[in-house]
């Protein structure tokens, strides 16, 4: 018995010179006792044949969308699967399955499809590093779609850098992950209504210019849909233009004010919020009409505190409530924690020592400690959004549970 035994797996295979090993996965796939449904592009069958894939996997190549037989591949292969995997995944496939674009039958399974899916890019270096491919794989991401990343070494043509296909071994450990955190996901938050504040707020000076700060606003998006996944309400008061799923309610929001009003005009009928928006602590009182101009010299901009919505929340809650708030940290991480903790009257706080590499601002992933008031800390080792925000709702959960 191993994770894939009786497992449907639908084996994506797009055409790139590393499709050759795709057929070593579907191989180890078949051995492990999975049922592979293989799909090939028609790039794929220019560098492998159709006739090795379909001899190794547990059902012929499927290619086509338009089988006389069979009008509605997509929907059948997306539905069935309990996980669809894309190896090699091309710098197309990405772009493709990131805009919805579904031209083919892989991308039309991609978006019929609940089951968690598994990409395996593979391209050259240049490719790999072109914002337009990163932009795709975080949007990705942020949708809980699970990457295996190519690794570093030689390349097609001699050249020697990141892009070339991971080792089998590792994408079926992604496989694996993917099957495992999917059977987990459970509608834990169903019918609960969940507030999450995303962003940098934006504290205008002038018509051109504005106080900011460097969040992105990933982790926030990304806890609002793993809380709508989960089955909650979701509304999701944001500053930036990040996509949302259908059925997140969006309220858009530029200033600590704003956001401020925002919140807590909607909090009394939420069952959670979690403050995940990097709130301004400060604004300029006066907001000039014009924009100021260089030559009427250095202009001193006064400023006064915002509303610490966080606290407001933590000292008007009522009973039921779970309210979670976020700390951003670069010195002595946990005491200053602590303190926050208690002073604002959260029942979780999600610490960021934004000083480590890889974790908080602008980032894909993040590395979190997560502390609750009766002292516990849980640490989440460096990962992408998507999974931090899991283990933030867990957190949640367990929390509701005890009745705390
Ligand atoms: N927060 C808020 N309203 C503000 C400022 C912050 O609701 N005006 C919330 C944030 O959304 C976050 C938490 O407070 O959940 C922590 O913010 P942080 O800036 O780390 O803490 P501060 O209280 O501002 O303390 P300091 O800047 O001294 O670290």
């Amino acid at each position: 018995m191993t994770a894939f035994t009786g497992r449907r797996v639908v084996l994506g295979i797009c055409g790139g010179i590393a499709a050759y090993k795709a057929i070593e996965v579907c191989r180890r796939l078949v051995d492990g006792g999975a049922h592979v449904v293989p799909i090939m592009t028609d790039g794929a069958t220019r560098f492998i044949g159709e006739v090795t894939v379909s001899a190794l996997a547990s059902e012929p190549v499927r290619r086509s969308l338009w089988d006389a037989g069979d009008p509605i591949p997509h929907t059948q292969l997306g539905q069935q699967a309990d996980v669809i995997v894309v190896a090699p995944a091309t710098a197309r496939l990405l772009s493709a399955y990131a805009a919805g674009y579904s031209h083919d039958l892989l991308t039309n399974t991609l978006i019929a499809t609940r089951a968690p899916v598994v990409v395996c890019p593979a391209m050259h270096t240049e490719m790999w590093e072109h914002p337009a491919v990163q932009e795709n794989l975080a949007t990705l991401r942020a949708r809980g779609v699970f990457v295996v990343e190519p690794e570093a070494g030689r390349l097609a043509g001699g050249d020697v850098g990141t892009g070339r296909l991971a080792a089998p071994e590792a994408i079926l450990a992604g496989i694996e992950h993917a099957l495992v955190s999917s059977a987990t996901s459970v509608r834990d938050l169903e019918g609960l209504r969940v507030l999450v504040s995303a962003g940098g707020t934006r504290e205008p000076i002038d018509p051109v210019r504005f106080l900011g700060n460097r969040s992105s606003g990933k982790q926030g998006h990304a806890l609002a849909e793993e809380a709508a996944a989960r089955g909650a309400l979701v509304t999701l008061v944001t500053t930036t233009e990040l996509p949302v799923s259908v059925g997140i309610e969006r309220v858009a929001v530029q200033t600590a004010d704003e956001l401020h009003r925002a919140v807590s005009s909607r909090a009394a009928d939420q069952d959670v919020v979690v403050m995940a928006a990097a709130v301004a602590d400060f604004t300029p009182v006066h907001v000039a009409d014009a924009k100021l101009k260089k030559h009427d010299g250095v202009p001193s901009i006064e400023l006064r505190p915002t509303v610490d919505v966080l606290a407001e929340l933590g000292a008007s809650r009522r009973d039921g409530q779970t309210i979670v708030g976020f700390a951003a940290e670069t010195t002595d991480v946990e005491r200053h924690a602590r303190a926050k903790l208690e002073a604002k009257q959260v029942d979780l706080l999600v610490v960021n020592d934004v000083s480590a590499a890889g974790v908080g601002f602008e980032h894909d992933t993040n590395e979190v400690l997560l502390l609750d008031r009766s002292g516990t800390g849980r640490h989440v080792a460096l990962t992408d959004k998507r999974r931090v925000a899991a283990a933030v709702i867990d957190a949640v959960v367990k929390l509701r549970a005890s009745g705390t």
